[in-house]
């Protein structure tokens, strides 16, 4: 089997987690998976248009938020708190779990802004945003491979109040969430 096929093989949602934080070569492996340059101009995770609109952080419990800056690989301090129970409390079902996640990455992007810049394409007004969570799609895969090749576990948690994720600092300004994925070591590898 080639390595590509026993990663897509072995690729679960994890939603166990040793406390253990993530070293920092691991969390930025994590989100150079999800929107990393390849130092080509490109990133790991393709774009239409190339637009490249997400936006993405790690909330963390010793560090609070980090954002993830593509061309440097680089991680811009946020808000210094830990709020990783408050997007726990804004997913929709009862994940206190989530909390315990050494980090969560939260993905984010401007809907209408998207849809603005894909308004000449049909259906009017909504092909951008569908390019929109498309490309979350993609980056939360990357994330989920990475993981499973960096023997970390990850889960993708879509379902969330977006206004109260909106309402936390995870979110760039005018920014919608759309996903976030909890990441860490398995407490049961
Ligand atoms: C669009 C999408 C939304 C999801 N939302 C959640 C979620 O809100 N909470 C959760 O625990 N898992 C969520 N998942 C993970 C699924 O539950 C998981 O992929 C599914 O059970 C299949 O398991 P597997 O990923 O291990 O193959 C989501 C997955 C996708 C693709």
């Amino acid at each position: 089997m080639t390595a590509l096929a026993d990663l897509l093989a072995r690729r679960r949602s994890r939603r166990d987690f040793a406390a253990t934080p993530l070293g920092l070569d691991e969390l930025t492996g994590l989100l150079w998976a999800a929107q990393g340059s390849t130092g080509d101009g490109h990133r790991t995770s393709p774009s239409a248009h190339a637009r490249h609109p997400l936006s993405v952080c790690a909330v963390t419990g010793h560090t609070g938020i980090q954002w993830y800056e593509t061309e440097t690989g680089a991680l811009r301090p946020g808000d210094p708190r830990d709020h990783r129970d408050a997007v726990a409390r804004a997913s929709l079902a009862d994940e206190a779990w989530l909390g315990t996640a050494p980090a969560l990455l939260v993905l984010g992007g401007d809907l209408a802004a998207a849809r603005a810049a894909f308004a000449e394409q049909p259906p009017a007004g909504v092909r951008g945003e569908r390019y929109l969570w498309l490309e979350a799609g993609h980056a939360s895969q990357n994330v989920y491979l990475w993981a499973t090749a960096k023997g970390l576990g990850a889960v993708l948690v879509a379902g969330f109040d977006d206004e109260r994720l909106r309402a936390l600092p995870v979110v760039p300004d005018g920014h919608d969430p759309l996903a976030i994925l909890a990441v860490g070591h398995p407490a049961n590898p």
